[in-house]
């Protein structure tokens, strides 16, 4: 045997020997979106989607899991097979939940693996175009008014919509009716049609539709002015201090996934967040990229651990009952 044709049997041999994660994707990767399509995870995602796909030579498919304010797209999540071709992109609805329901079919703090934080934004309180509220003090002076006989879309027990809503009705110390939807893709939808009164949402799918004149605005849920909505008050400026939510986007493997493609998936996600056109989308539509420092893995799950206690304490001193 000449030496070269012992290096090509070496090298054959540590190829197949090499892990199968190794070579990580080996077919499309599924982003579940636990909202239905389009709302601003699902934006989000089909985003990342794009730019993942291209960075791993593999196409990223989306798919809507909704339902129970995310819990069922998290559960199916947890349920897939751990080789990192299924993956969630999930909002603070996945540390809140942990205390919002009482059965879930996953270990939220244990079962899902962090593979970095997405963007960062905040809520907007809008209006349907003929409710006769034309700013936020007006705004909240018709709630404190009517409660009620005030429609209150959201996305679900857990979700940012509701979890805005109930900071609303706390401050206010009113109870709106409010009307679940599988995301506020939908609810929106019924916004602009005119057949609920108001919606928290975040700024993602907001902006577009304020832009267009289909829905009035009355505050930013931030404790400054947005630069895409300069003229738009924040909670404090409208009476409403308590009223101050961020919104973050991250993605998630499920427990057991091995290491080389949560690595893969990390890597591709961060070549995502820095692409230009990437970046000038989130920028245009009111969402910011998380800086470096908080784009590593740790930080996530730190962060993710961080809210699960924090929302048990919010709920817990809340008196809310989980479902
Ligand atoms: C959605 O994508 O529909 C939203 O993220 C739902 C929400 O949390 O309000």
């Amino acid at each position: 045997m000449t030496r070269r044709f012992g290096l090509a049997l070496a090298l054959a041999a540590a190829f197949a020997a090499a892990p199968a994660a190794a070579q990580f994707p080996t077919r499309p990767v599924t982003i579940i979106v636990p909202f239905a399509a389009g709302g601003p995870s699902d934006a989000i995602a089909r985003l990342l989607a794009v730019k993942m796909g291209e960075r791993l030579g593999q196409q990223f498919i989306v798919e809507n899991v909704a339902g129970a304010g995310g819990t069922t797209g998290a559960a199916r999540l947890a349920r897939a097979a751990p080789d990192g071709h299924t993956i969630l992109i999930h909002h603070i609805a996945l540390p809140a939940g942990a205390s919002l329901y009482r059965n879930l079919p996953y270990d939220t703090a244990g079962d899902l693996v962090p593979l970095g934080l997405v963007n960062t934004g905040p809520m907007l309180l809008l209006g349907r175009r003929e409710f006769p509220a034309r700013t936020g003090p007006e705004v909240v002076a018709r709630m404190r008014a009517e409660r009620d006989r005030i429609s209150m879309a959201h996305a679900g027990v857990g979700s940012n919509s509701h979890l805005s809503t109930l900071l609303l009705q706390q401050a206010l110390d009113v109870r709106l009716s409010e009307v679940a939807y599988r995301g506020t893709g939908p609810a929106m939808t019924d916004l602009i049609a005119g057949h609920v009164d108001l919606l928290f949402d975040q700024a993602t799918t907001a902006v577009p539709q304020i832009r267009g004149g289909a829905i009035q605005v009355y505050a930013v849920t931030a404790t400054e002015r947005l630069e895409v909505l300069p003229d738009v008050p924040t909670t404090a400026e409208i009476g409403l201090p308590q009223v101050v939510f961020t919104v973050w986007h991250g993605l998630y493997a499920p427990r057991g996934t091995p290491a080389a493609a949560v690595e893969a998936l990390h890597g591709a996600l961060q070549v995502a967040l820095d692409d230009p056109q990437v970046r000038t989308r989130f920028a245009e539509v009111g969402t910011t990229v998380f800086p470096a420092a908080q784009r590593t893995r740790e930080a996530h799950a730190r962060i993710f651990q961080e809210e699960i206690v924090r929302w048990r304490e919010v709920t817990q001193r809340a008196g809310v009952r989980p479902e």
